[in-house]
């Protein structure tokens, strides 16, 4: 089934940042949170184990678990198994080092095979009091966090998560599953594979108004030839372009936060948030099912609607694509 027949809406809710990610949140700030886009009307949420060692999924299930399992749709990840021994090494993320320091001291088993997709499932299935979930995203096979050695995780993940991802929907245990990574090429590989074939795909920072160049190349439209959906993670860059301080997981260098100011430029030039302009791009690519901000206080997810229904004029599009700031490339929201 496509991801734009599962998803109940347009915009959704992504967990990361309720892992601790950055900072330690009280648990009072997560439920608040949660609860603000329940009330909001987001039906669908995102999660996954690695989002400190269990406490997003955690987090989410104690407000998820009270409301009726068919109101909504819900993602998790697999490649991550959250032991219940404590780390005692610190753990090794490649370029994302540190991201998850606040989270559960857990120790974390990191295995794409038959066997870990098994229990990373059930585990999660615990910690969030559900009984099922729609979507399952292989988690992060890709050089953000193994450099040169993703091929191997992607062949580990190939051999066993996909294929027990497979089953499990052809069972109909879960609606649909795909890849949930930072990269564009390890979808493209899998597009290039006759068997399995994934439902879709959660694709982060890599199609946003900040960075979309090198998914329009070859991602996208292999994504259209065969038909297959995108949820767009991290819709603002991870931070930078709805006013905080990160690109890609780590503080935005020079070159982000001038390319921002530019962009900031045009959207006050033209009354414009800067949100509506982040979100409204990344939906109106037909690839793009849905999008997930993550956020941490319930003040964001009213601003996340509010930008979402606001009228954007088009000549505020046609400033950007004259200025080099979207490519000619891009879709644009009204034909712009
Ligand atoms: N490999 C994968 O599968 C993968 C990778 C990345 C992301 N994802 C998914 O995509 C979701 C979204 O990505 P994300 O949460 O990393 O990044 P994001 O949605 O691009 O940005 C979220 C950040 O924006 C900040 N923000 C929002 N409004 C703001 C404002 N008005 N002023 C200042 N800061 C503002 C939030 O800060 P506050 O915390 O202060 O609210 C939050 O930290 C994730 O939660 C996850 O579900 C998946």
């Amino acid at each position: 089934m496509s991801l734009k027949e599962i998803l109940p809406g347009r915009l959704g809710f992504g967990t990361a940042p309720l892992g601790n990610m950055f900072r330690a949140i009280p648990d009072e700030d997560a439920r608040a949170t949660v609860e603000a886009a329940w009330d909001q009307g987001v039906r669908y949420y995102d999660t996954a184990p690695f989002y400190g060692a269990g406490l997003a999924e955690e987090r989410l299930g104690r407000v998820l678990s009270a409301k009726p399992r068919d109101s909504y749709v819900l993602s998790t990840k697999v490649g991550r198994v959250i032991l219940d021994e404590p780390e005692t090494d610190v753990p090794d993320f490649g370029e994302k080092g540190g991201l998850f320091e606040h989270g559960n001291p857990h120790k974390v088993l990191h295995e794409w095979t038959a066997d870990a997709t098994e229990r990373s499932i059930e585990g999660s299935l615990r910690r969030m009091g559900v009984d099922r979930f729609d979507i399952v995203w292989v988690h992060d096979i890709a050089q953000d966090f193994h450099g040169d050695a993703w091929l191997q995780k992607f062949e580990e993940a190939r051999t066993g998560a996909f294929r027990v991802l497979s089953r499990l929907r052809d069972e109909g245990v879960i609606r649909a599953w795909g890849l949930g990574v930072n990269r564009t090429e390890p979808i493209e590989t899998t597009l290039a594979l006759d068997e399995p074939k994934p439902d879709g795909f959660l694709l982060a920072g890599r199609y946003t108004l900040l960075d979309h160049e090198h998914a329009l190349q070859r991602l996208l439209p292999l994504a259209r030839e065969q038909d297959v959906d995108m949820v767009v993670g991290g819709p603002y860059s991870s931070g930078v372009l709805a006013g905080g301080t990160h690109f890609e997981y780590r503080q935005a260098p020079p070159e982000i936060t001038e390319r921002v100011g530019r962009l900031k430029a045009f959207a006050d030039q033209h009354g414009v948030s800067i949100k509506a302009a982040a979100l409204q791009f990344s939906l109106t690519h037909p690839a793009t099912a849905a999008v997930i901000p993550g956020a941490t206080r319930p003040s964001r997810i009213a601003e996340d609607v509010a930008a979402l229904n606001e009228t954007v004029p088009a000549a505020f599009w046609t400033d950007l694509r004259a200025a080099g700031l979207v490519s000619p490339a891009a879709p644009l929201p009204d034909g712009a």
